[in-house]
């Protein structure tokens, strides 16, 4: 605090002038220390990576860093798996799943099918650091944001709204299609391929400490109340600030069966290498949902998509996806780059 405040009243401030409330909750910051910083994301997270390494090189905290990256997704009405602009559930309601972890006091929060409140992650830091729970759940979600001085918004966009439509439409019932002359084609095709998108985020400081955040809006269409993996501790986030961080994206319900991150980061405080705990993890998981045919393909190959981001302690990283290909989002503390993830599948 440079101006005096201290930080309780300066939290107070910033709610009651109605500041951004990325600022409300946000950590104490530290003097730079001398270790090289890294951080890994999903795709949607590149445009932001250079931003985020300069706050990481000022001593923000990794935490801090990774929720102020995935708030501008958060944030982007064209991004249809997070935040404002997700594509809704069955009854055209945007409801949001989020979690973080803080490294060096192994703290979490999250909250579930959270509604009209446009950072989620945001709001599961503040669980993290204003409540003695870890998980809020929808309504009480909601009303403890509020409390906190977000605001409440509505989520859906008018094009995210219209994906919802033709969906609805195509069940039947008393709803009749628009004609496909008056449906945009990128609607259509956006219609025809509901995805599950979601960020993920984990950073590396320059003290070695590590935060992440995973944030969504989940599967578009799902029945209102369902909870995916994002906000799950161990299935679509897990860190252990003396082994590494790893989030995911993908199909949530793949990781809430298999705890994939907590698997990952497991495998690596065993020892094994990113990478390889990285394919060890996805192998596993792939051996065991084969035995339901609901994830298996006529090949017999897993038939659903998901794809995992980690780093370690010591700045070592990789991404790992279950069928072909998929792409991450990396800083290495030199550059910003789009890094190939390994295939464990064609
Ligand atoms: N991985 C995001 C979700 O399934 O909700």
């Amino acid at each position: 605090m440079t101006d005096g405040l201290n930080r309780r009243s300066f939290l107070t401030a910033s709610a009651a002038a109605g500041l951004s409330p990325l600022a409300i909750g946000a950590m104490p910051r530290k003097p730079a220390g001398a270790g090289s910083p890294v951080i890994v994301a999903s795709g949607n997270g590149f445009r932001y990576l250079d931003e985020a390494m300069e706050k990481l090189r000022q001593g923000t905290d990794p935490l801090d860093a990774a929720i102020e990256l995935v708030a501008h997704v958060e944030a982007d009405p064209n991004d249809r798996s997070v935040g404002y602009g997700g594509i809704p559930n069955e009854d055209g309601v945007v409801e949001l799943d989020s979690a973080v972890m803080h490294g060096p006091t192994h703290g979490a929060g999250a909250v579930a099918s959270i509604r009209d409140i446009m950072h989620p992650a945001a709001v599961a830091r503040l669980v993290m650091q204003r409540t003695k729970h870890v998980l809020l759940v929808g309504e009480g979600a909601k009303r403890f944001a509020l409390a906190h001085g977000f605001k409440e918004e509505n989520l859906l966009t008018d094009e995210a709204r219209e994906v919802w439509l033709r969906n609805k439409e195509r069940q039947g019932t008393y709803w009749v299609p628009a004609p496909d002359d008056k449906v945009a084609a990128h609607i259509k095709q956006e219609a025809d391929n509901l995805t599950t998108g979601t960020i993920h985020c984990s950073a590396l400081d320059t003290h070695g400490d590590l935060g992440c955040v995973t944030t969504t809006s989940g599967w578009g269409m799902k029945i209102p109340g369902r909870v995916g993996d994002s906000p799950i501790l161990g299935a679509g986030l897990y860190l252990d600030n003396a082994v590494g961080s790893c989030g995911s994206t993908g199909l949530g319900e793949i990781n809430l069966l298999n705890c994939s991150c907590y698997l990952i980061i497991d495998e690596m405080r065993r020892g094994k290498h990113v990478k390889d705990a990285l394919v060890a993890s996805l192998k596993h998981i792939a051996e065991v949902t084969s035995r339901n045919p609901r994830y298996r393909g006529e090949d017999g190959k897993p038939n659903y998509g998901v794809t995992f981001y980690a780093v370690s302690k010591d700045g070592q990283y990789a991404g790992a996806n279950m069928v072909g290909g998929a792409r991450m989002a990396v800083h290495d503390g030199k550059e910003a780059k789009m890094v190939d993830c390994v295939p464990i599948f064609e």
